[in-house]
């Protein structure tokens, strides 16, 4: 039988054009689907892909307005019963934010992939048609259902809460933590290291039709108590700390941040390390705050949106949540 994917297209470089092969410029978000599958056409892919352009934008622009088209279709390609998985194709910049937007809010009943590519397309060595020949491998394999939304890119299949992006260049650009990947995959074969992990069929959150406002706070050293005021808007619903080492801040910003605190404002402390552990201190109880664990800021920020949404405001519940639990 005839593997069948639906190709959810939103830009970025994987559809990017240089003019040049070795430019160092170029435009993210040239290529139309139409076209794209074309060029991919040639492969000789085991699967039988049809396309939608979503936005064909540079992944900086991306937010709820893509989100929410984005959201809507892959839901209606899982409904399908002739499609047996769904490839976003997307920038780079914030492919992790949507892929663990996308893993919050979809079933995990089908496989769902994200794959983007350093290089633009008519650049020497172009990374893109790799990661895309990749990424159809991980969408027709059944045993890709049950892992959540995953992230395909250089020769890695990541998941999707795991993943972010490490570097500014190079195709080896993404890394995971604290899982570092959780399989391995060229256009021929495919290794999963593990059985999949969601027993939920359900999605763990319906997307709202408009997200909370949530501040990330950056910490730096002199960061304080006028820092945290300067940056905090009325219309804030949440903050999420990017503090040093273990979501840490000076004493004078973590006094403002308790005020917050006390006024029904949650506070997650995430850390600005890539990898970034940041489990829960004694002080957090007292404080009201709670520890975003392996989730970095950006990560953090969405799923306190997604609790926010949900009427979750209380600081223990979001710690469950933060938690896995
Ligand atoms: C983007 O994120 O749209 C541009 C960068 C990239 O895709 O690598």
């Amino acid at each position: 039988m005839t593997t069948r994917l639906t190709v959810l297209a939103t830009g970025g470089t994987i559809a990017g054009i240089a003019g040049s092969a070795i430019a160092h410029d170029y435009r993210a978000g040239e290529i139309g689907i139409e076209d794209y599958l074309e060029r991919v056409g040639g492969l000789g892919l085991a699967a039988e892909l049809s396309g939608t352009q979503i936005a064909n934008i540079d992944s900086a622009d991306i937010g709820p307005d893509v989100w929410h088209p984005l959201h809507a279709a892959a839901l209606a390609a899982l409904d399908d019963a002739g499609c047996q998985g769904v490839i976003v194709t997307h920038g780079t910049d914030t492919l992790e934010e949507t892929a663990f937007l996308l893993d919050l809010t979809l079933p995990a009943t089908k496989p769902v992939v994200v794959v983007g590519a350093m290089r633009p397309a008519d650049a020497v060595g172009y990374d893109g048609l790799r990661n895309f020949a990749n990424a159809v491998r991980v969408a027709s394999d059944p045993q890709a259902a049950g892992r959540g939304v995953l992230v395909v890119m250089g020769d890695r299949v990541f998941a999707a809460r795991d993943v972010h992006k490490v570097r500014t260049r190079g195709t080896e650009a993404f890394r995971g933590f604290p899982r570092e990947s959780v399989g391995l995959v060229t256009p021929a074969s495919l290794e999963w290291f593990g059985a999949p992990w969601r027993s939920d069929s359900g999605a763990a959150f319906t997307l709202p039709d408009s997200l909370p406002e949530v501040a990330i706070l950056y910490v730096h050293a002199g960061f304080d108590g006028v820092s945290v005021h300067r940056q905090f808007a009325p219309e804030t619903r949440g903050i999420v700390v990017a503090g040093v080492g273990e979501g840490n801040m000076a004493e004078h910003a973590r006094s403002a941040l308790v005020e917050l605190a006390v006024q029904g404002i949650p506070v997650v402390r995430a850390s600005r390390l890539d990898e970034g552990l940041v489990d829960r201190e004694p002080e957090d109880e007292a404080n009201g705050f709670v520890a975003a664990r392996a989730l970095n800021p950006q990560k953090a920020r969405i799923l306190l949106q997604m609790l926010l949404a949900d009427g979750t405001n209380d600081p223990a519940a979001i710690q469950r949540a933060f938690d896995g639990r």
